[in-house]
């Protein structure tokens, strides 16, 4: 949540600030604003809305200037106006401060504050640490020293980027909770809270350390951390290409990335299928056969999407492996003392690696000695960083609100550890293992396919515009997909929807179907096919409308089903993979044509980095 960019060097930082904050606007969207430095003073603008708003201020002489910060907002601590949004100023309006994050302690902080006379515009936490950064600054010392002490009077999360008028060209940084990153340029370093904001500029960045405070100029950098100097070995260098977080030609990042995901897909698994031995080879994951055949017990903890591609994992990991898995909210699990038993392994899922409750459910579990594995895609991320190991998706930056490449490159990576479980524990036999090893390696071509048939869907769509409500069935592996179907679907367009079971209509959701409600049915030829029907015919006796994603060639369905969009037969555990893509695209195209703005729908942030 909330986009921070820094900069100093020697060229224009406005352009660098309003293109980063650009990039990261999928963080928060809800007001911008930024601080230059200009001679001995300090320029701001702030604005409500998106960052094409604040471009259009005049910033003055300060056009030219050569530091400067800025934010974009998604507001937490008072409604999205332009007094709340941010930078924040000391009392002398010679410090500026952009934050992401939560400082828990505020209300006591701004008392004590206000006992000492100073005053308060906002109704934000963060101005607090403004004001108190300038408190310390005034008693003579210099940027790096003020920060310092007033973090230490904070409790919560932060990262920050602070600028004053009395340091020239210098910034100070600082996180804990939130992420930082600061790239290192020839001549002008950028601090931002994602490499997104950073790439176009160079490809080598350190990652701040959980507690890390830096002074940055464009010369270098210095720090408070153990590792004081920032040294050469601190460096990484990114490898994504600046065409990845562009939208190459597609409407919106959610379509690109829907499409993507045949390439991302085949990402996911290269290199990781043994076809010889029927499994796979998760170096990442740091385990040895016989490690795997010691786990007695799994936890998945993530949220959203992530959360539902865990439960996929559960049937897919106790089906192959026949180990119990638990599939857990983070944000639940962290405040609930959890049993955690020696054998105990605990899968961490997240998209982005910042989410703050499922970092806090990771450390939990490292906390109470339990082994933790991440599912991650952000590469260098807090989560991958913290896990024990853990295997990357590879799907590459996804930028649209609404995950979709993640989530299946989340469902295919579990697919993988499942097959691998099973194939150590012995479950699963070295020809079944190689069967599914070629039916994983087809799933791209299989997504190209229904991605082609994407014409239809959008017709169907189109009927869909004002629609209300909307119900999603599926039963076994799809009944997860049914919940993602329906949280695409909400995110997006809106229309309230739910995900539910569909033998477990009948105790409940059915009293809401009409002929006024779309219900979209999973009803693949699996081994629940049946019983799925039956459920369809229940709908169809009350006047429902069935819209069913079905397996190619299915003509029985046709006889009962309103609209049905097909998708090529695949084994059991792997339909999610295929069942999942015209409920993305479906999602899509009635956001569209109900005219929101898909890729940053209203009130969601893609990273949420508070809780
Ligand atoms: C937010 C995003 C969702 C995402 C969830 C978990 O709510 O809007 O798309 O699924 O966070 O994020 P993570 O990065 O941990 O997967």
């Amino acid at each position: 949540m909330c986009g921070i960019v820094g900069y100093v060097g020697n060229g224009r930082a406005l352009d660098v600030l309003l293109s980063g904050l650009k990039r990261l606007e999928y963080r928060g969207y809800d007001s911008a604003g930024y601080s230059l430095q200009m001679d001995d003073s300090l320029v701001v603008r702030k604005c409500i809305g998106r960052v094409k708003e604040l471009e259009e201020m005049n910033p003055g002489d300060a056009i030219n200037a050569t530091t400067g910060i800025a934010h974009t907002r998604w507001a937490t601590h008072g409604e999205p106006t332009t007094v709340n949004a941010h930078p924040h100023s000391d009392f002398s309006g010679r410090i500026s401060l952009v934050h992401n994050g939560i400082i828990e302690n505020y209300k006591s902080l701004r008392k004590k504050l206000v006992a000492q006379g100073i005053s308060f515009e906002s109704e934000t936490d963060t101005e607090v640490l403004a004001k108190l950064v300038g408190s310390e600054a005034g008693k003579g010392k210099n940027l790096f020293d003020a920060v310092k002490d007033a973090l230490v009077q904070v409790r919560g999360t932060y990262g920050i980027a602070v600028l004053s008028a009395d340091q020239p060209s210098t910034l100070v940084a600082a996180r804990y909770g939130s992420p930082l990153v600061v790239g290192i340029g020839d001549g002008e370093n950028i601090v931002a809270s994602d490499v997104a904001a950073i790439v176009a500029h160079t490809r080598n960045v350190i990652y701040l350390e959980e507690g890390e405070i830096v002074e940055i100029t464009s010369g270098g950098i210095s720090s408070n951390s153990s590792d004081p100097r920032m040294t050469r070995d601190r460096i990484q260098h990114v490898d994504w290409d600046l065409a990845e977080i562009e939208k190459d030609g597609f409407s919106h990042y959610m379509l690109k990335e829907i499409n993507s995901q045949p390439e991302s897909l085949r990402n996911a698994f290269r290199g990781r299928i043994d076809l010889v031995n029927g499994t796979s080879r998760l170096g990442g994951l740091g385990m040895s056969e016989s490690d795997m055949r010691g786990v007695k017990r799994i936890v998945i903890t993530a949220c959203g999407t992530s959360w539902h591609s865990g439960l996929i994992g559960k049937y897919v990991i106790e089906k192959l492996a026949r180990i119990p898995v638990d599939v857990e909210y983070a944000s639940e699990f962290r405040y609930r003392d959890p049993v955690l038993e020696d054998g105990t392994v605990m899968f961490v899922i997240s998209q982005s690696g910042e989410t703050a409750d499922t970092l806090a459910a990771l450390r939990l579990a490292k906390k109470r000695g339990i082994r933790t594995l991440g599912i991650v895609n952000v590469v260098g991320s807090t989560i991958a960083r913290e896990t024990d190991s853990g295997v990357y998706i590879h799907a590459g930056p996804e930028i649209g609100v609404a995950s979709t490449k993640a989530f299946t490159g989340q469902t295919m990576i579990l697919s993988l550890i499942a097959l691998a479980f099973g194939r150590a524990k012995g479950n699963l036999t070295r020809e079944d293992g190689i069967e599914l090893c070629r039916a994983i390696m087809e799933i791209p071509e299989k997504v190209e396919t229904i991605l082609g048939g994407c014409d239809s869907i959008m017709e169907i769509a189109r009927q869909f515009t004002y629609a209300s409500n909307f119900l999603y069935l599926g039963r076994g592996v799809n009944y997860p997909v049914a919940l993602e179907g329906a949280l695409k679907l909400k995110e997006i367009s809106y229309i309230h929807a739910e995900g539910y079971p569909a033998a477990e209509m009948k105790h409940g959701p059915i009293a809401l179907i009409d002929d006024m409600m779309p219900v979209t049915v999973i009803a693949v030829k699996d081994a629940a096919y049946e019983k799925v029907m039956s459920n369809i015919h229940e709908v169809k006796a009350r006047r429902g409308r069935v819209l069913a994603i079905a397996t190619e060639g299915d003509n029985e369905i046709r006889t009962v089903a309103d609209w049905v969009l097909e998708i090529p037969p695949v084994t059991d555990i792997l339909v999610p993979l295929l069942s999942v893509i015209p409920l993305q695209l479906l999602s899509y195209y009635v956001a569209v044509s109900r005219g929101c703005d898909v890729d940053k729908p209203r009130n969601l942030a893609k990273s949420v980095t508070v809780e």
